[in-house]
């Protein structure tokens, strides 16, 4: 049955920007199942993380722990890592490399780390350093014979050898060049129950070759994939076998809210031709979660396409249950939107695959909050916050689970044992035997899904492998969102590699610790308003939020036919200014907070209006 009304998005829209210590406040009530079992889940915790460090690292995560992002070194790799793959002529890149890793004492580092392949890389940047840094005083620790060879062989042979690292740090999170190439990769950790969701690396599309390019991409995958699936086919083909996750942002190059109609009426069909053959070979097709502010739009595809009867109805009259979406738990949003997706599902009568992540575009999202002059951010400041919201929604989906069929996606050992401890106490209370999996991506967390597999025995909770597929040219921006994951000294991999950290310090109550933090917003990041101390940021509008982008809209009609004069936006004397101007004086206080146009009653009636 077609249903025109939208499901209502007020709860959401609500909790977009809310202020922090009240929103923090709501979620740690909301996160009380989980603290309830936190005795059981630090134990589990401690089991994972003391096995996982028995377990033999990749070699990646100690790099990063050597090379953080609180370290000089950390940051110069970071640029390399982000600038050095695309740039496209040899004196750049040689100008780039030597302004970011010549000036380095990459010396300091050697032996550091009790990992071969740190101390290796450790090694070649050292070397790579030395030569650039041409200074005598600088020159240390290297045989005068070794100094002089590599300055024989010179900036050409640096380029490469760093440009060849560089691909080497990006290989250890790609799984293939193609998905032929990935399926093959995948078929001895499918032998041991492993499953997978491939990425086809691809987003932002910047034009309509780009946006066709990826689209021909996933539409291959999908076809490879449907002969992959046959042999899975049966009941639960969906969670055994092989699927797919894919971005939006891939696929249109004005998947914005600029162009939101345009981008609708142009995605709902070509998402849905992709999603058909999803259904048609029974297995999964998640929508990535991505910037905040393409979060509504995502929404309105979404629910277009859950409401689509035929896309759901496979040849033989059974029902597809594969399509799904993640959702960010960083995100303020986040429990109104488990809410959604329950309500959505239901009223369609569907079942539903919700990925729940924590979030990948943390940095960015509290810079574009910053430059926008917004009222507040998005995501929590705290990363408490963000363990606290996850859990909420963890026990909010169980909520949901005859209706959705979550799966968790983290590499944090504490929030993998909460989760498995809410659902054996959800299905004891509510005598429901929740259906769920585990999923991390390729390159990260395996040594924890290792030990607990081998902690379950024969009654392992599912795990899925998210698989980016494509060359190092598309795979840039997810190298990046890595490192800054795994750079981090707040993140939990990163903590993980170090073994000075005790277990106890990584298996507290995140509930609790948020309870105590005073004030529960950070107060190391200031509002967007106020970053510039003093000096009040100028206020923008934010028209990804839609109570903001009525009331704008509104207004821009109410004055199409005023005619404007430049003037003072204040007298001199005080009295009002003679012309309209931008900013009147009964809304300037609104500057510092909301926006120019809108005040609280404004946003308040746009928020009414925008939800009718
Ligand atoms: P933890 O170390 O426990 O958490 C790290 C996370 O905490 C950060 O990523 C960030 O979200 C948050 N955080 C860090 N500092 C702060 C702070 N100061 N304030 C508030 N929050 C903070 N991400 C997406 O955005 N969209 C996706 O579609 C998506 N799909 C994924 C699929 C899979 C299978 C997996 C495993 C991950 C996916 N991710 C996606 C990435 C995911 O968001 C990160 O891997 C995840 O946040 C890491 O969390 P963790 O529990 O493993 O680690
Ligand atoms: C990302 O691309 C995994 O979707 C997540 O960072």
């Amino acid at each position: 049955m077609a249903h025109n009304q939208p499901i209502d998005r007020t709860a959401l829209r609500a909790a977009y920007r809310m202020e922090e210590n009240a929103c923090s406040s709501e979620r740690l009530a909301e996160a009380a199942p989980a603290s309830a079992v936190h005795g059981d889940a630090a134990e589990l915790a401690a089991k994972l993380i003391e096995g996982a460090r028995k377990r033999k690292a990749s070699g990646i995560d100690a790099f990063l722990q050597q090379f953080g992002l609180d370290t000089e070194e950390g940051i110069a790799l970071m640029c390399l890592a982000e600038a050095l793959l695309r740039v496209p002529d040899a004196a750049t890149a040689d100008l780039l490399i030597k302004d970011k890793i010549g000036e380095i004492d990459w010396g300091e580092h050697l032996g550091e780390s009790s990992s071969t392949f740190v101390n290796a890389a450790t090694f070649s940047l050292m070397l790579t350093g030395e030569v650039l840094d041409q200074p005598e005083e600088h020159q240390r620790g290297m045989g005068a014979t070794l100094k002089r060879t590599m300055g024989r062989l010179g900036e050409p042979v640096i380029r490469k050898a760093t440009l060849q690292a560089m691909r080497i740090l990006g290989g250890q999170f790609v799984f293939g060049r193609d998905i032929d190439e990935a399926l093959k990769r995948a078929a001895p950790e499918r032998k041991q129950g492993l499953t997978h969701s491939f990425d086809m690396l691809g987003e932002a599309a910047m034009t309509y070759d780009d946006a066709a390019r990826y689209a021909a991409s996933y539409r291959g995958a999908l076809k490879r994939l449907a002969k992959e699936a046959q042999a899975n086919a049966g009941e639960d083909s969906v969670a055994r076998s092989p699927g797919i996750s894919v971005k939006l942002s891939a696929l249109h190059p004005k998947y914005d809210d600029l162009h939101a109609e345009q981008a609708v009426r142009d995605l709902v069909p070509l998402v849905r031709e992709l999603a058909e053959l999803a259904r048609d070979a029974d297995i999964h097709f998640t929508v990535d979660a991505e910037e905040a502010e393409r979060l509504e739009l995502s929404l309105d595809i979404i629910e277009a396409l859950v409401g689509d009867d035929s896309l759901f109805t496979r040849k033989d009259g059974s029902q597809w249950r594969g399509f799904g979406m993640a959702l960010q738990a960083y995100q303020k949003r986040a429990v109104p939107l488990c809410d959604w997706a329950g309500k959505l599902a239901r009223r369609n009568g569907r079942m539903l695959f919700v990925r729940l992540v924590k979030g990948a575009y943390w940095d960015s999202e509290i810079k574009v909050s910053q430059v926008g002059g917004y009222v507040d951010y998005p995501v929590f400041t705290r990363k408490r916050g963000t363990d606290v919201s996850y859990l909420a929604c963890a026990s909010r989906l169980f909520a949901h689970s005859d209706v959705i069929r979550p799966a968790f996606a983290t590499h944090n050992a504490y929030t993998i044992a909460a989760v498995k401890c809410l659902a054996a106490s959800a299905s004891s209370s509510e005598a429901v035997g929740h259906k769920y999996e585990f999923q991390r991506l390729h390159g990260m967390g395996e040594e924890v899904y290792e030990t607990l597999a081998e902690l379950e025995g024969h009654t392992r909770t599912p795990v899925r492998i998210y698989a980016p597929v494509g060359g190092h040219k598309e795979l840039l921006a997810y190298l990046v969102r890595r490192l800054l994951e795994n750079g981090a000294n707040t993140s939990f991999v990163n903590r993980m590699a170090d073994s000075e950290i005790p277990v106890s310090e990584m298996t507290g109550d995140p509930v609790a610790e948020l309870a105590a933090m005073e004030p529960r917003r950070n107060p190391a990041i200031p509002l967007p308003a106020h970053i510039f101390g003093e000096r009040v940021n100028s206020a923008g509008i934010d028209i990804s939020d839609p109570s903001l982008r009525t009331m704008w809209a509104m207004r821009q009609a109410e004055m199409a036919d005023v005619q404007w004069e430049a003037a003072p936006t204040y007298a001199a004397d005080g009295a009002e200014p003679k012309a309209h101007s931008i900013i009147s004086p009964q809304n300037a206080a609104d500057q510092v907070g909301t926006c120019y146009y809108a005040s609280a009653a404004d946003i308040a009636e746009g928020a009414a209006r925008a939800a009718a």
